[in-house]
């Protein structure tokens, strides 16, 4: 696993930069897309290289981590509408080529096929994730299997009070969700994760130097081939505080 530190801003374009390498090389690519505010800019510079003619996205077919049990697509706190709204409507992506798990009607049923859906298209090529600052990727709670598949599962308390601030009331806040597992998820081909933040200083130091266990969900990610880390200096400094008091350097 590597990691690489640097402001929002360079991470950001950073991750872009590999995304629209991976379609131009691949144009048929299968993309793996988190929520969350960490990928926001990511998503931006996509937007900006496409309309700026740099990549077209076409023929990319894209599967999102999550999404809330009982938001539908419409509603605003929705990750079909976050997908739409902050990247999907900004680039050439054909909307019936972009999967977000449904979080309505007969979602246990969606569920249990959507893992079969990405193996379809050959499986996942490259998946952008965030961090819950617990340590929970996608939905992945602790304590979630590392064989899991897509699956429906409770929100910790914490989790629900860190997204709250994006809803007007906490108790707006769906406690179940729809989630690719920790096995789906370690089967993308490559894998870039982003981190900002003070508040993601503890998952980063877990990530990095934690023992690898279920009660971490992304611990796992040491043992995959192809991950990298890409964080700012405050979701590093814990790492870095370690490293330093031992001698190491940064
Ligand atoms: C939610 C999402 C995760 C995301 C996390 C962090 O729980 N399901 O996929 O990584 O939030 O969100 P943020 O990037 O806003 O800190």
């Amino acid at each position: 696993m590597k990691v690489i530190i640097g402001d929002r801003s360079k991470i950001s374009s950073l991750i872009a930069d590999i995304v629209i390498e991976q379609v131009n090389a691949k144009p048929n690519s299968v993309l793996g897309f988190a929520t969350g505010t960490s990928p926001l800019e990511v998503y931006a510079c996509m937007a900006k290289a496409h309309q700026e003619g740099r990549v077209s996205f076409k023929s990319v077919i894209s599967f999102n981590l999550d999404e809330y049990i009982g938001l539908n697509g419409k509603h605003i706190q929705s990750y079909r509408y976050y997908m739409d709204d902050n990247l999907f409507n900004h680039i050439d992506i054909d909307k019936k080529n972009t999967y977000v798990p449904k979080g309505v009607g007969h979602y246990k049923a969606y569920a249990s096929k959507y893992d079969e859906k990405i193996a379809s298209y050959g499986g996942i090529d490259l998946q952008i994730l965030g961090i819950g600052s617990d340590g929970h990727i996608a939905f992945n709670e602790p304590g979630t299997s590392f064989d899991s598949l897509t699956h429906v599962t409770d929100l910790m308390e914490m989790t629900i009070k860190d997204n709250a601030r994006l809803f007007k009331d906490i108790r707006e806040v769906p406690t179940k969700a729809i989630t690719m597992g920790i096995k789906s998820i370690m089967n993308a081909r490559r894998i870039v994760l982003i981190a900002t933040g003070k508040s993601k200083a503890q998952a980063i130091y877990n990530l990095i130097n934690g023992p690898i266990t279920e009660e971490v969900p992304c611990s796992i990610l040491r043992r995959h081939p192809n991950c990298t880390i890409y964080v700012d200096d405050e979701a590093y400094s814990l790492v870095k505080e370690e490293r330093l008091l031992n001698g190491k350097g940064i």
